[in-house]
């Protein structure tokens, strides 16, 4: 265990592995066992049984990526508020890239985070809920640092594609942390307003007119206007806004 000083809160305490089934599974047993310190980030060089969203399994290469998940203790939020756990965490993976030098970053709804439209991060929150609060939260990252990929790739990026050599994985996951802490103490502190106006100011096609489709198939040409107050995406398709949940839309 590395007891670190320069981090506020997130990576104070931070647990490194060279291989785990998922930082994940373990991040959430040490909220189970009830041990777990807030801010402590479980990470890993590779991962057996990384978790991805809607049941996907993440795939990284050994040692070439961000593999990490940290804990919250966010008594403070409602859960029905819990998606401004994917604000501030989207948020801060953009404020890194952009720390990196790298502006052309997009925050794909609810997850994603993109360069150039192409998915370099993917976030994975699980959140421990009792007393109608948020009791402890795993976050989840995955965030591809010399992850290499095949020509013609048009879905996946990774920061060496994007600035052609090496980069110390160490160096983005310190910068990583504080750009953590600084939107997670935005959330803390209640600058709420800050939050939204930043992620609308990122996200993927906001006010753009793009293609839908919805679980039974159906194709449609929408307009994202935003977020409800539960995180759900507003969509608008000829002068109606509908509310999507994820799996209710896809991006097409
Ligand atoms: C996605 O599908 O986009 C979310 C991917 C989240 C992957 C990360 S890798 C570290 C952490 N541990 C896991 O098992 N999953 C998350």
């Amino acid at each position: 265990m590395d007891n670190r000083r320069n981090s506020l809160v997130i990576g104070k305490v931070l647990l490194e592995f060279e291989r785990l089934d998922s930082t994940n599974r373990y991040a959430w047993d040490m909220i189970s066992d009830g041990k777990s310190i807030e801010g402590t980030v479980v990470s890993a060089g590779f991962q057996t049984a990384g978790k991805g969203q809607v049941g996907n399994t993440w795939i990284s290469d050994a040692g070439s990526n961000l593999l990490l998940s940290f804990i919250l203790h966010p008594k403070f939020m409602l859960p029905k508020h819990q998606f401004d756990l994917n604000r501030v965490t989207s948020l801060a993976i953009r404020d890194c890239l952009q720390v990196l030098g790298i502006d052309n970053t997009s925050i794909k709804w609810p997850n994603d985070v993109l360069v150039g439209g192409k998915k370099i991060a993917g976030i994975l929150i699980r959140n421990l809920i009792s007393h109608n609060r948020i009791q402890a939260s795993v976050v989840g990252i995955g965030f591809n640092i010399n992850q290499q990929f095949e020509d013609g790739e048009i879905k996946a990026t990774s920061l060496h594609a994007i600035l052609g050599s090496h980069q110390k994985t160490e160096e983005v996951r310190d910068i990583l942390f504080s750009c953590l802490d600084k939107r997670y103490l935005q959330l803390k502190q209640g600058h709420n307003s800050k939050l939204h106006a930043d992620y609308l100011k990122f996200l993927f096609r906001y006010e753009t007119l793009s293609n839908y489709r919805l679980p039974d198939g159906k194709e449609f040409l929408g307009t994202i206007k935003g977020l409800d107050e539960y995180g759900r995406l507003i969509v608008e398709h000829e002068g109606i806004a509908t509310v999507y949940s994820i799996k209710e839309i896809a991006f097409i």
